[in-house]
């Protein structure tokens, strides 16, 4: 069945507003809840900051003070369903067991993307990305066992691997080439926009966390690893933000925003396991179609153009948290060697990664190996949930461009 998100009203604007009661939301059981229901909260804290950010940059950029009180009131909306979102994570759980789930999302959120993506240049992006936040998770997951003395399959259970992925030591690459092209806007299919906005506010959010918390540990190796790791999600930010096309109109960006509110809610609604989470799914999808009602209004009288060459007439299918082991498995059989050169990739360990590699390095070990050392010193091994056999390509983990002809 189709969903036409323009064809339903929605709550009206003026009767989003909740009071202290309606936000004061009980948090999600941390024994209890289905990891994918935690990974669906976190994907819409991300959603609902960047389209909090959206709104405030916007604002900053327009001169019109009618439109700006327009956008005040939904951001201030908006803002309100960030709280009552992110407010369902448990204050039970350490800041080390939600950067364990933020990296689950990154893995499962992304590889579906990859999966379900049309375009073949964005889908390369997509799984170049989710072989190194595979990584990130099995990092932290020792840094977990080390410092907390629990185990991470408490947190992903059996849904996720724990193992070994593009070595974090090497997703260090220049600047320069963490830039992609970008989609264009008039030819790309519209399900390939809604997923760049999708995975660029997770990884953007996934920045900002490590930003805020990493410093607020007292063991040496953790304080290093959020250092580490957090210069990563920046890399991952300019990666995924160069595939929107900068040449969207603001009113157009504001409309996809939107939008694609409107299609992760209805998603998680049609794909959610704990019922009251599932009602504030459908609370949220009916105000999103109300404030797409906003943006539509908006576009309509300072656009110029025909909404419909802006948005789909209907949703995509369901984005949807499942396992995605054998395609990340396929992925590290095939794509463990490449890096980026410009905006494209290539299986080189060419002159400008391997300066960048040794700057930043400075010829020790980054805090990502010292992670994984110290943890087999402590335990005598290193901490995984392999579930599936044997890692595809283990051999060449220590340098994954070793023997490859150098350009
Ligand atoms: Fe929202
Ligand atoms: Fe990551
Ligand atoms: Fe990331
Ligand atoms: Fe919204």
């Amino acid at each position: 069945m189709t969903f036409n998100p323009l064809e339903h009203k929605g709550i009206p604007i003026d009767r989003q507003l909740r009071n202290w009661r309606e936000m004061n939301v009980a948090p999600l059981d941390p024994d209890a809840v289905d990891p994918y229901t935690r990974c669906r909260v976190i994907v819409m804290n991300g959603i609902e900051v960047e389209s909090i950010m959206f709104s405030h940059h916007f604002a900053r950029v327009c001169p019109d003070p009618e439109v700006k009180r327009t956008l005040a009131e939904s951001r201030y909306i908006e803002a309100q369903q960030q709280k009552v979102v992110n407010w369902l994570l448990p204050g039970a759980a350490s800041t080390l067991e939600t950067t364990i789930a933020y990296e689950q999302v990154a893995v499962d959120l992304t590889a579906w993307v990859a999966r379900a993506e049309p375009d073949p240049y964005l889908k390369q992006a997509y799984q170049f990305g989710v072989l190194e936040d595979f990584d990130h998770l099995y990092r932290y997951s020792n840094l977990y066992e080390m410092i907390e003395h629990r185990k991470a399959e408490r947190i992903v259970d059996d849904l996720t691997e724990v193992i070994p992925g593009r070595p974090t030591k090497v997703h260090h690459r220049h600047p320069y080439d963490n830039v992609r092209d970008p989609y264009d806007r008039n030819t790309v299919n519209p399900l390939s926009k809604l997923h760049a906005l999708t995975v660029m506010s997770a990884e953007q959010q996934t920045m900002n966390f490590y930003m805020n918390v990493g410093p607020e540990y007292m063991e040496p190796i953790a304080r290093q690893l959020y250092q580490e790791i957090g210069l990563i999600e920046e890399e991952h930010v300019t990666h995924y933000e160069s595939l929107v096309d900068p040449g969207e109109t603001w009113w157009e960006r504001l409309v996809n925003h939107e939008y694609n509110e409107v299609y992760l809610y209805h998603s998680f609604m049609e794909t959610e396991s704990d019922p009251r989470i599932k009602a504030l799914w459908e609370l949220h999808l009916n105000m999103e179609l109300g404030q797409l009602q906003v943006a539509c209004d908006l576009f309509r009288k300072h656009d110029g153009r025909d909404l419909a060459e802006v948005v789909a007439p209907a949703l995509p299918a369901p984005l949807t948290f499942e396992p995605n082991k054998a395609y990340v498995r396929e992925l590290l059989a095939t794509q463990l060697d490449l890096t980026t050169l410009g905006a494209g990739y290539v299986r080189e360990a060419h002159e400008r990664f391997e300066r960048m590699q040794e700057q930043i390095h400075g010829g020790e070990q980054p805090p990502s190996e010292q992670v994984i050392d110290l943890h087999r010193e402590k335990f005598g091994e290193e901490y995984r949930v392999q579930t599936d056999g044997p890692v595809p390509n283990e051999d060449k983990m220590g340098d994954p461009y070793a023997g490859l002809a150098r350009p």
